[in-house]
């Protein structure tokens, strides 16, 4: 979600922009974007007053088509969460999620086995919005509390669906990539989606973005996590990694082994971040018959440096760490006044790369361009934009450009109510969309 205006901060599935306030003398204090606009046709009722809790509360209630969250009871928390306050935000969420956790206990799933999966699926999305602004202190316990209960109950929802999802371990090169295969129940080997996502997101959660509606058109879902991904960094202890081949081409493998996947018809698709690391693999991994940027970024480098602003990018190529990191430090350590999305921003940025310098977080984004590879993409891709893009305005465009015949561009709109980040809240129009461009494709191929 991204900004007008200020330079400014921030990134991917999640938040806002604002100027990032660079400190000393020249300091430029934060201003909230201000999204509600009445002359605007497309402009979207706000849940709070912070854009960042406002995208991050619709996150929760955009899961509602595909059994990830009920309606009432997300707006109930809602009303619970004081703008800008992290343990609000916790505290509310993580107050629905026992409550939904009891409900679905009670519930006999041998009977019932419906109301139990629907039960087990939203308790398991409450519990990771609690832990959504945690990642400030690597040391809060919650970090794994919460994703040890969402895991639990999500496994339990996976294990009641029609055709019950299968939890399967690949290997990596020096890392082991928790996967998802979702049976489509269709006879034969079908067409297979698989689905990674991006700086913030799980892939429990891709079973409700788009995995479900694709299960339902018959093809295949395998979702993906690869390194600085939730699962991957929790258990694993290990941040992103630029080769996203490396990630992707062990899923391909597994995927082709199956009889029930018609290993000509794979698409990859990345959501959010994943819209660059779903390309970046696909420059590598030519066994892919099409690739989705959800939505598209062609250098996710040279958005964070354009945020961070031009003072900043100086002392960072000259290499001046001890600058670098105390301008970030200094802001991190106000009491108030930093906006939801540049500290959300910073502290999951350091959690998920696994840096405790802002500079030598730095030095790793900057290796995610898709300049030198890009030409070697020789997939069709689906370029996913958003109207309202805050935090990557202009990446789809410049992907496509680049892609050129090999690019769908497709702009999702504001007045439909998919003009946010990813179409943050229109998963049955997107779906729509992206799902028959690839039916469209594998059919005719
Ligand atoms: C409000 O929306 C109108 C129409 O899209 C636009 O021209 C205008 O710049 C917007 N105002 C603000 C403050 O964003
Ligand atoms: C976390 O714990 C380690 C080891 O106990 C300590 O060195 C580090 O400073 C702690 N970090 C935070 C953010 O509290
Ligand atoms: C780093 O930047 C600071 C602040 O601008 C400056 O005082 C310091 O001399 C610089 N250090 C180096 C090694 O360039
Ligand atoms: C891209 O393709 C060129 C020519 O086909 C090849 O020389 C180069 O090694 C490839 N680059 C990558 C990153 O695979």
């Amino acid at each position: 979600m991204k900004s007008i205006g200020v330079p400014l901060f921030f990134l991917t599935y999640s938040s806002l922009v604002f100027g990032l306030p660079h400190v000393g003398k020249n300091v430029r204090m934060p201003q909230p974007v201000k999204r509600s606009n009445d002359s605007d046709p497309g402009s979207m009722l706000q849940l709070s007053s912070d854009g960042d809790f406002h995208f991050e509360i619709l996150r929760a209630l955009a899961l509602a088509p595909y059994q990830g969250s009920d309606v009432g009871e997300v707006l109930v928390a809602a009303d619970h969460i004081i703008a800008g306050d992290f343990e609000s935000y916790y505290n509310a969420f993580y107050s629905l999620a026992d409550r939904v956790h009891n409900q679905a206990s009670a519930i006999d799933p041998s009977r019932y086995p419906v109301s139990a999966r629907n039960a087990y699926f939203r308790e398991a999305t409450y519990y990771r919005s609690a832990d959504f602004f945690l990642h400030g202190n690597w040391n809060d316990s919650r970090i794994n509390m919460l994703w040890d209960k969402q895991l639990a109950a999500y496994d339990k929802a996976i294990s009641l669906l029609p055709v019950p999802g299968e939890r399967i371990t690949l290997q990596g090169k020096g890392f082991q990539i928790p996967a998802i295969f979702f049976g489509s129940g269709q006879p034969g080997h079908r067409p297979t989606i698989l689905m990674c996502t991006g700086y913030d997101g799980s892939q429990e959660e891709l079973y409700h973005i788009i995995g479900e509606a694709a299960l339902q058109r018959g093809i295949n879902v395998i979702t993906f996590e690869g390194p600085g991904q939730p699962t991957v960094r929790r258990q694993q202890n290990i941040g992103f990694i630029p080769e996203w081949e490396e990630v992707v081409s062990p899923v391909v493998d597994y995927a082709i082994s199956r009889s029930d996947v018609d290993g000509k018809k794979l698409g990859l698709l990345g959501l959010s971040f994943g819209g660059y690391l779903a390309p970046r693999a696909a420059a590598f991994e030519h066994r892919l018959a099409a690739v989705i940027a959800f939505d598209g970024l062609y250098s996710f480098g040279q958005v964070i440096f354009d945020e961070f602003g031009p003072e900043m990018e100086a002392l960072y190529r000259a290499g001046n760490s001890s600058a670098f990191d105390a301008n970030i430090f200094a802001l991190l350590a106000q009491p108030t006044g930093v906006p939801t999305s540049v500290r959300w921003g910073i502290e999951q940025g350091l959690w998920s790369f696994k840096e405790t310098s802002p500079f030598a977080w730095a030095t790793q984004v900057d290796k995610y361009r898709l300049d030198g590879v890009v030409q070697n993409i020789t997939t069709p891709v689906f370029v996913a934009d958003a109207q309202n893009d805050m935090f990557f305005k202009g990446q789809g465009k410049i992907l496509a450009d680049k892609l050129g015949d090999l690019a769908t561009y497709h702009v999702f709109e504001s007045i439909d109510g998919a003009g946010e980040h990813c179409s943050l809240g229109a998963s049955v129009l997107s779906g729509q969309v992206i799902l028959d461009w690839f039916q469209d494709l594998v059919s005719s191929s």
